[in-house]
């Protein structure tokens, strides 16, 4: 085979692997479970968390045109379960007191640490990279809701 050969194969190959694409139905939410639904916080907070957590971390997941790409949707789809697993803000309310404190401990630590949205998350949705402001208005707003649960 020569090299052009082997081109024209993985090019044929790259389009085939398209038609192979991953599930994007968002799995309902249920009144009365929702964290924000729930706790009401103020128009700032909820800004920053539906813009740079929700997508990972609830049940409202936009999806962007390059989740349409294999195999870039598979690495997506591999976040997104893996952060509704870890944190589901659309199920806040079926889980135990404890559990969510401890959630809204890790969230405050995890914000303010510059662990979370994930790297890849915020070069690629730049409204999503928090400012230090933004970082402490909502890590604070996690700490003063965890004081509910005592
Ligand atoms: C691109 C998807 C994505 C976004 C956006 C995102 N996360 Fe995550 N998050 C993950 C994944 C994947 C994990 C699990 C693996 C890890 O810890 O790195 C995780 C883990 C966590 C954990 C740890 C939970 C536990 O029990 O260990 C917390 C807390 C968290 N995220 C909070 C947030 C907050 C707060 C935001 C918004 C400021 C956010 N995340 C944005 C994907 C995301």
């Amino acid at each position: 085979m020569n090299k052009r050969n082997i081109l024209i194969g993985l090019g044929i190959i790259f389009i085939l692997i398209q038609f192979i694409q991953t599930d994007k139905t968002n799995p309902e939410t249920r009144p009365g479970q929702d964290l924000i639904e729930v706790t009401n916080p103020p128009a700032e907070v909820v800004r920053i968390m539906k813009t740079a957590c929700y997508d990972c971390h609830s049940h409202e997941t936009k999806y962007p045109w390059y989740s349409y790409i294999t195999p870039v949707n598979f690495w997506l789809k591999g976040h997104i379960e893996e952060g509704r697993e870890n944190l589901n803000f659309s199920t806040w309310n079926s889980q135990t007191p404890d559990k969510a404190k401890h959630k809204l401990e890790e969230s405050a630590e995890e914000t303010r640490q510059k662990h979370m949205p994930l790297t890849p998350y915020w070069m690629m949705h730049w409204e999503a990279k928090l400012s230090p402001e933004e970082r402490e208005t909502l890590a604070s707003w996690f700490d003063d809701i965890k004081k509910a649960y005592k």
